[in-house]
């Protein structure tokens, strides 16, 4: 019988996509047009946004988002150091510097009792017109405490940006806040800006591709025309109304980042499809938590939010360190799992452990101690919503034998 493989990762992608990126191929239009506006359109009406502006990668719609709220050189922005790097890296790109938080230990989110303290301690050195906004991170598809990020923001008058890179589809529910918001509201209906990825190992995939939801009507024209040049009007207007118009305007130093509709037909076939997608990832995460539940020195998930919330991106289990019974360590772990031809990951190398944060901005270990703890402990388990039965009884299976 041949091996059974388990990626950590694998986008799911069918007949339909295939005729759709066709279609578009035999079309003669394979850059932004027609289909990226209908997948801005849908995407829109599904998070909640009164606009959504498609890019080439969540890292483009974060620069953008950042850039449209008004982010420049000398200004501070709150970013969670449990994060990948390009949460942070988009702030530098504004010339801007990132203000790192520690996270939450169960979560893995930015930790919102220490986002005050983050923002007291820099305001007293740097005045408050410096730190602009906060960056939250969805860890995995878990939303982040949204009541206190957005009270806190409000008090202050900074602008939240979200990277939910992690989290489509995902559902807040605040509790026992002023802004409790009891019904729930999707990801990308609540701070100012919301930023998805679609890269190829997300919930939803173009290959590659992004989006930035807002209802702010000056930031999304504002991202509309730096996503493509600084240029006053879409290429598809100039070329595509009935009578050419060839007269365009710079009106800034923009950059390159719009979605081609090559991509947007994908994500449109994909976004279909999310619903079950996120059903599958869910059920999986259950399979999970049932099933290794009873394993000594095996920390699983314990979410805040209810399973349908959560996008379940990742599913990320923690090994004490030298607890468990057979004394293996997190490494031990993963090189058990990759024996077993399982892809395991580790979400994330911190950002203080990263030579050039760490340099730049004098961080050490001990500044994170949430962080490191998660670091040291943390695997991620193979989900992704074409995973079959086999798969995931191979992987719990393995996992039982593994941790004895
Ligand atoms: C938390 C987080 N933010 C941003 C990104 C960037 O996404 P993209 O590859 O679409 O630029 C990623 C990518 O994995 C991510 O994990």
């Amino acid at each position: 019988m041949k091996p059974i493989t388990v990626p950590l990762a694998l986008p799911e992608c069918g007949e339909e996509e295939i005729r759709a990126a066709a279609e578009v191929i035999r079309s003669g239009w394979l850059t932004t047009g027609a289909k990226t506006f209908e997948f801005e359109r849908r995407f829109a009406e599904v998070v909640g946004a009164r606009h959504c502006v498609a890019v080439n990668s969540a890292t483009a719609a974060l620069h953008l988002a950042l850039e449209a709220v008004g982010v420049g050189p000398g200004d501070r922005v709150l970013v969670p150091v449990h994060t990948f790097t390009a949460t942070a890296e988009v702030v530098r790109y504004l010339g801007a510097d990132p203000l790192f938080v520690d996270c939450d230990r169960e979560t893995f989110c930015i930790d919102a009792a220490l986002i005050g303290s983050a923002l007291q301690a820099a305001q007293s050195k740097s005045g408050p017109e410096k730190v602009k906004a906060i960056l939250p991170v969805h860890f995995a598809g878990h939303p982040c405490p949204m009541d206190g990020i957005m009270d806190r923001s409000a008090d202050l008058g900074v602008k939240v940006v979200e990277d939910a890179a992690h989290a489509f589809p995902a559902v807040y529910r605040g509790r026992g806040s002023k802004r409790a918001m009891d019904n729930g509201r999707t990801i990308g209906s609540i701070g100012d800006v919301t930023c998805f990825s679609f890269y190829a190992n997300k919930t939803i995939t173009t290959g590659e591709g992004g989006m930035l939801a807002t209802d702010d009507d000056a930031v999304a024209k504002r991202a509309r025309v730096m996503r493509l040049h600084g240029i006053d009007r879409d290429v598809w207007n100039r070329y595509a109304e009935p009578v050419s118009q060839w007269a365009y305007d710079v009106v800034a130093p923009g950059f390159k980042y719009n979605m081609p509709d090559l991509a947007a037909a994908i994500g449109l076939e994909q976004l279909k499809k999310a619903s079950r997608f996120r059903q599958r990832r869910q059920a999986i995460a259950q399979a999970y938590l049932d099933q290794l539940k009873d394993i000594p020195g095996l920390v699983l998930p314990r979410p805040r939010c209810s399973m349908e919330d959560h996008s379940w991106h990742l599913f990320v289990v923690l090994l004490e360190e030298k607890d468990t019974r057979n004394g293996l360590s997190r490494d031990g772990f993963v090189a058990g799992l990759k024996e077993r031809h399982i892809g395991a990951g580790v979400h994330y190398i911190p950002l203080h452990r990263m030579s050039y944060y760490r340099d730049t901005y004098h961080l050490t270990p001990e500044m994170f101690p949430n962080s490191e703890w998660v670091f040291h402990r943390c695997v991620s388990l193979p989900i992704f919503s074409a995973m079959t039965d086999d798969q995931l009884a191979y992987v719990i299976d393995e996992v039982k034998k593994i941790l004895g």
